[in-house]
């Protein structure tokens, strides 16, 4: 982390706790945000939750994010929630382009563009997910992938006023396989280079959080990294005491620095 920028950790909840049990991991979450001061906590509930736990959240500080939306504001879209339904439900952030999307939902880049404008004009801040596959990196085309994958959004994150990049490598994604701590700062490097290539302001404030089986005991050593500003967390976000220490970690972090 960068004492420059405040630590962001976010918990996506994915299809998990969508009623009461969401409710009160919101209250307990409610109970954690004093205890971490200067780090950004949110929590991205699934959508039949939003309304419930942004109600418990109100006044806290704890953001809460959509894990998803339709880039239409409006209309015949059968199924679909549209990014000002979101904000009168209560969410002020959205996951956009989470690699579970791209795989088994088709997304493309092109998609994810149209959904952070949509998500900005609506004054909802993105969190844009990028990564490669296993077969991608084994091939050694992480950066390349990475590079590819935000270049085709960043005309649109630079209009999201406080947009934040998620790196969730696949091949890290649920396996409790984390990427090394040098090997996810070299890919958040190059992320801060191309943010950097388009504007100094975008590099400086942009946080990029690292993703992919984050859990208390190696969140110290990925978010002592200094281009990892917070992370993207699925399965230990369920769980108040794994969710609480990766808090905990950056905010022991962030105090000492
Ligand atoms: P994980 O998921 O922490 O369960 O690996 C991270 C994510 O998909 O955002």
């Amino acid at each position: 982390m960068n004492p420059s920028r405040k630590p962001l950790i976010a918990g996506n909840w994915k299809m998990n706790l969508g009623g009461l049990a969401g409710l009160e991991l919101a209250m307990r979450v409610k109970s954690l945000a004093p205890q971490v001061p200067g780090v950004d906590l949110l929590v991205a509930p699934p959508f039949t939750a939003i309304a419930a736990v942004a109600h418990e959240l109100d006044g806290t500080g704890v953001f809460v994010a959509a894990q998803n939306l339709h880039q239409q504001p409006s209309g015949a879209f059968t199924g679909e929630i549209s990014a000002p339904m979101l904000v009168e439900s209560g969410a002020t952030w959205v996951i956009v382009g989470h690699s579970e999307r791209r795989q088994f939902f088709g997304e493309t880049d092109a998609g994810v563009d149209a959904k952070i404008r949509a998500a900005t004009a609506a004054s909802l801040t993105p969190i844009v997910c990028v990564g490669e596959s296993l077969a991608e990196r084994e091939a050694g085309r992480t950066l390349e992938v990475v590079g590819a994958q935000l270049a085709a959004v960043l005309d649109a994150i630079e209009g999201a006023d406080g947009a934040a990049v998620a790196y969730e490598p696949v091949w890290a994604i649920g396996t409790g396989k984390n990427a090394s701590p040098g090997d996810a700062e070299a890919v958040h490097c190059a992320i801060r280079g191309w943010l950097a290539a388009r504007s100094e302001a975008l590099a400086r404030t942009t946080r990029v959080l690292y993703g992919g089986s984050l859990k208390p005991d190696n969140a110290a050593a990925l978010l002592a990294q200094s281009n990892i500003d917070g992370g993207l967390i699925g399965g230990a976000s369920l769980d108040i005491a794994s969710f609480g220490a990766i808090a905990s970690a950056a905010f022991a972090h962030a105090r000492n620095n």
